[in-house]
């Protein structure tokens, strides 16, 4: 993690809000450069960008656990939410927590208007409400408003248990903390956070049984195995992979995924989520409080984003809180120069 944090620019200190955007590795932003002057030149090589996706189909899959056959690509986390959402009869009941993120939940508020049922509870108490007739259960594996995380292996066997599927948003942990896709039928992020790559580059990971039941209601040239076999004329052409639900890529975002994401995996995510996690530690540590699995610490104490922004920490107020994330360009220097900002303060538990 170490010699990988040398990839980022040293300006990064005191970045704490990977949260809202992660750090783009310099290899990334070399690529994205050499790619748009590619595009300012002439000298773009439509097909060639189609390495660059292939590239971060395989990276995702080897981050979120699954073979590249399993990943379909996107630009954002609501339209993967929204197949999922489409994919659901009247009657069907979806679980979500209270204060989900709303690219999360909103496809579902909107599909009620054809009879599905969604139920909002509390956080801590969602694995206790699945039930016989939950059919799917959709949230974020670590919260967006306060980095609450869940126990993912408790929830897979809640979920087997009553027979309902899983839409896992790993927005705010995927490159972060391991995650085994094979475990849920439907896990996706959005790329621009804990994955380091530029906004406008998303994955769905679909188990084979779900994939069946989704319809790719934005079907594309991309969405087959050779699109540039498939970019005219009848009839309907689709990969039989999860790759039938790809969105045609926005070339510049993935020419910056790529590197990004390689990055991420010689460096390993066990060894990420260690140094991700042990940061976040000691910050709740040094405020007094409790323990939390997850790379995000939301502090409430009148003043701290105040305090914090003049120490030269970038935070994000959410929530009626001030969240600090941790990854892998973050070290312990971080973690004193808010603990620093944030002494004599009195943390809200
Ligand atoms: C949990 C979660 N999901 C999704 C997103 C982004 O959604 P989208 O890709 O639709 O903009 C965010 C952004 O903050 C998020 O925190």
């Amino acid at each position: 993690v170490a010699v990988a944090a040398e990839a980022f620019d040293g300006t990064a200190r005191g970045y704490l809000d990977t949260a809202t955007v992660g750090l783009g590795p310099r290899r990334a932003f070399d690529a994205l450069a050499a790619h748009g002057e590619a595009w300012r030149t002439g000298r773009l090589d439509a097909a060639a960008c189609d390495a660059d996706v292939a590239r971060s189909r395989a990276a995702a899959a080897a981050l979120l656990g699954v073979t590249p056959d399993a990943i379909a690509v996107g630009s954002h986390f609501s339209p993967f939410a929204a197949l999922v959402a489409g994919s659901l009869r009247p009657g069907d009941a979806v679980l979500v927590p209270e204060g989900e993120f709303t690219s999360l939940i909103f496809p579902f508020l909107v599909a009620e208007r054809r009879g599905v049922t969604v139920t909002a509870v509390p956080f801590e108490r969602l694995l206790e409400a699945i039930g016989g007739r939950t059919r799917l259960v959709a949230l974020s594996a670590v919260q967006s408003r306060d980095g609450a995380a869940l126990d993912l292996d408790a929830l897979a066997m809640a979920a087997d248990h009553h027979g309902a599927d899983v839409l896992l948003d790993v927005t705010q942990c995927a490159g972060a903390l391991p995650i085994d896709a094979t475990r849920f039928a439907y896990v996706a992020a959005s790329a621009y956070k804990w994955l380091l790559c530029p906004r406008g580059t998303a994955f769905l990971a679909v188990r084979p049984h779900a994939l069946e039941r989704l319809t790719p209601h934005a079907a594309n040239w991309y969405a087959n195995d050779d699109p540039w076999d498939a970019i005219y004329g009848l009839p309907l052409r689709l990969a039989a992979a999860a790759r039938r639900l790809d969105v045609s890529p926005a070339w510049p975002c993935w020419a910056g995924a790529a590197p990004a994401l390689e990055l991420l995996v010689a460096c390993g995510v066990d060894a990420i989520a260690e140094h991700d996690l042990r940061l976040a530690a000691r910050l709740r540590a040094g405020l007094g409080l409790p323990p939390v699995a997850g790379p995000i610490v939301s502090v409430r104490a009148g003043g701290a984003a105040a305090r914090l922004a003049a120490a030269g920490v970038r935070a994000s107020a959410r929530a009626g809180g001030v969240r600090l994330a941790f990854h892998l360009y973050n070290n312990d220097h971080d973690v004193d120069r808010a603990l620093e900002a944030l002494d004599g303060l009195e943390v809200s538990r």
